[in-house]
């Protein structure tokens, strides 16, 4: 019995010294201690031996045992204390390596794109103006000379609150406020996040971004809206992009178009980004319609004007070769962070 217990806890020894790893030394444990394990086996033994020497080659036993489970507690301690150890020195090369080189954080390309029209717009005499994201249906809809149950709300179903109130549709929701707010002369631009009930693809998300703008005189003409849509686009990219205008229905202008864009992401031979039809609708605009500058309180006698509904999540994607629009929305580091220095 003490040849067999002595070379059992050799074995052990020799199997303990090679294992450093949590998974392998339950394993040995299994294999020595557990229901099936050697030393449990060798517990069996005791039956067939004389009653003599049962008490001697039991405390053996027992003493193998207890030196088996110490030695492997202590290599658990061991390890868990050198894991401990390793996981401190990681964070602290890692905190140094951050006090050598801060992570820099950077723009969202979307707030990008934002910020490249804006300087164009001001440039161009337009203030910036900021707009809620909750708005009432007067200014959403009916300022817009869209009644209750006209169809074109249709395309533009929401998220309404509870009081009547909605997240808005488009940015053409605080139309009426900003004309109430200068009245005439006035040229601005109001970019924000608009919510819709859509069907999400590769080139609509339910959250994106649109910059709406007004340039309201005497005599503002259709020569006005294609100049500044033009000029816009060519400080956008810095190169010639094709663009069509063609004829659009939208109750607040009179006449409407689409601006759309060639699709940059496939040169226009059709892909999932631009629905596989080559374009991409990217500014809707139009002379604004008498009734609603009527509603702004200005007399549509006098004056005149253009609005326009700029996809700016869509310029994005454009400008910056962005092939699935759900990337914007992603949180997705490894994709927004290559935006760092656009
Ligand atoms: C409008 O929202 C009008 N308010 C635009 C307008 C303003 C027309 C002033 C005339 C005068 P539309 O629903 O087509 O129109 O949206 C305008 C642009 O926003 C689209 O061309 C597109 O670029 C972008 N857009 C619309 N829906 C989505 C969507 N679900 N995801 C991403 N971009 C969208």
């Amino acid at each position: 019995m003490k040849e067999k217990a002595d070379a059992l806890h050799k074995e052990f020894l020799d199997r303990l010294a090679g294992l450093s790893d949590t998974q392998a030394l339950e394993n040995l444990r299994v294999e020595f201690l557990g229901k099936k394990g050697k030393i449990t086996q060798l517990m069996g033994e005791l039956r067939g031996v004389s009653a003599e020497e049962k008490k001697a080659a039991g405390l053996l036993v027992n003493n193998l045992k207890n030196a088996v489970q110490d030695r492997l507690k202590e290599r658990v301690d061991e390890l868990s204390a050198a894991a401990f150890d390793a996981m401190v020195s990681e964070s602290r090369a890692y905190e140094e390596a951050l006090l050598i080189a801060p992570a820099r954080g950077s723009f969202h390309p979307i707030t990008l794109m934002q910020r490249t029209c804006e300087e164009i717009f001001r440039s161009m005499g337009f203030t910036i103006e900021e707009y809620p994201e909750i708005v009432d249906d007067f200014n959403c809809f009916q300022a817009l000379n869209i009644p209750e149950f006209h169809p074109a709300r249709d395309m533009q179903d929401t998220y309404y609150l509870d009081n009547g109130q909605l997240l808005k549709t488009h940015t053409s929701a605080a139309q009426n406020s900003i004309m109430r707010k200068y009245g005439s002369p006035l040229r601005a631009v109001f970019p924000g996040r608009c919510f819709r009930n859509e069907a999400v693809d590769a080139s609509h998300e339910n959250t994106f971004f649109q910059m709406e703008g007004m340039m309201i005189d005497r005599d503002i003409s259709i020569a006005n809206l294609i100049y500044f849509m033009k000029t816009m686009l060519s400080e956008v990219f810095l190169r010639d992009v094709t663009v069509r205008l063609r004829p659009g229905f939208f109750p607040f202008v009179e006449p409407g178009f689409e601006l759309d864009i060639r699709c940059l992401i496939c040169g226009g031979g059709g892909c999932p980004s631009c629905k596989h039809a080559g374009w991409l609708e990217l500014c809707p605009c139009g002379m604004i319609h008498p009734k609603v500058l009527e509603y702004g309180g200005i007399d549509p006698e006098e004056n005149s004007g253009f609005a326009f509904g700029l996809g700016l999540t869509r310029l994005a994607m454009m400008k910056y070769g962005v092939k699935d629009i759900r990337t914007f929305n992603s949180c997705n580091l490894k994709a927004l962070s290559q935006f760092a220095n656009a």
